[in-house]
């Protein structure tokens, strides 16, 4: 079975191609774009030098270590289902004794009530069986005072330089792939359903303006493969849709376009 970005983040130890999985997740970490909304969300966490953050669903840790330098006298803990991951995010963070990663699902986090005073979520509800639970894990650990933030796409705003008919069918299946497509639009009601005040959203924009750069984060190859594979689009079609963006990108005017929301809620 090949790996396909769409739903691959599911299971990534049951995933065939960890490598695609990581050069997706170290691409993104390297954009601008993403650098931005992760430093402006660890902002809306209000972090104090001795706070004890979560950064729930952490995969290659990145975001433990910049969340560490807002806490230096503090504790972060980073969970994450994949013992891959687990294991990828120790070794990033090996020798800094604030920091600390476990493998945990984030539908049932084990840790006692208000342990925590921030924490977060990062491109992850898109991915998981029941978002709002986890949303009210979150909020179970976290202290009355205490903020809980998550930034994810909302992929009903994905636009992709292909206008034609073929092409907006790949485009849907490949929002379809995800478990929550909406998530980002729908984060405000979901954290203030879990009775957290909203003190803080903002939407950035990702934009990818290079085919291959956005094969990295988008699986265009895979997903027109796979249309075809299912009867989808023709062979003819998603190679016809396929040369259209490679023409664009060669023209210099490809583009691919997602919202991502950043929700912060505080706990009374
Ligand atoms: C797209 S990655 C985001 C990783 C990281 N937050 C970041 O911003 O780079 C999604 C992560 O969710 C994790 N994940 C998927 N299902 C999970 C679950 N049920 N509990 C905890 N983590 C899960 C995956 O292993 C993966 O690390």
């Amino acid at each position: 079975m090949r790996t396909f970005l769409a739903d691959g983040f599911r299971n990534v130890d049951a995933v065939a191609d960890d490598d695609k999985i990581v050069r997706c997740l170290n691409f993104l970490d390297n954009l601008p774009d993403v650098r931005a909304y992760k430093e402006r969300s660890i902002d809306t966490l209000r972090l104090r030098p001795d706070c004890r953050v979560a950064d729930v669903a952490c995969g290659l840790g990145f975001d433990l270590l910049r969340l560490h330098r807002h806490v230096p006298d503090g504790r972060v803990i980073g969970f994450d289902l994949s013992s891959d991951l687990v294991a990828a995010a120790r070794r990033l963070v090996a020798g800094n004794d604030g920091i600390e990663v476990r493998q945990a699902d984030a539908h049932a986090i084990d840790e006692p009530e208000g342990t925590y005073d921030a924490v977060r979520i990062d491109r992850s509800l898109q991915h998981l069986d029941d978002p709002k639970r986890v949303v009210s894990e979150m909020a179970r650990i976290a202290r009355s005072g205490g903020y809980v933030s998550a930034s994810e796409p909302d992929w009903q705003t994905f636009r992709l330089t292909a206008g034609d008919a073929a092409g907006e069918r790949l485009k849907a299946e490949w929002v379809a792939g995800f478990r929550n497509p909406g998530i980002g639009g729908a984060l405000v009601d979901v954290l203030a359903d879990n009775g957290l005040e909203i003190v803080d959203h903002f939407v950035q924009p990702l934009l990818v303006n290079q085919f291959n750069d956005a094969d990295v984060v988008f699986d265009i190859q895979e997903n027109a493969r796979r249309c075809v594979e299912r009867g989808i689009v023709s062979r003819d079609q998603a190679a016809a849709t396929l040369n259209s963006l490679r023409a664009s990108d060669a023209a210099g005017r490809f583009w691919a376009l997602l919202s991502i929301h950043t929700v912060t809620g505080r706990k009374h």
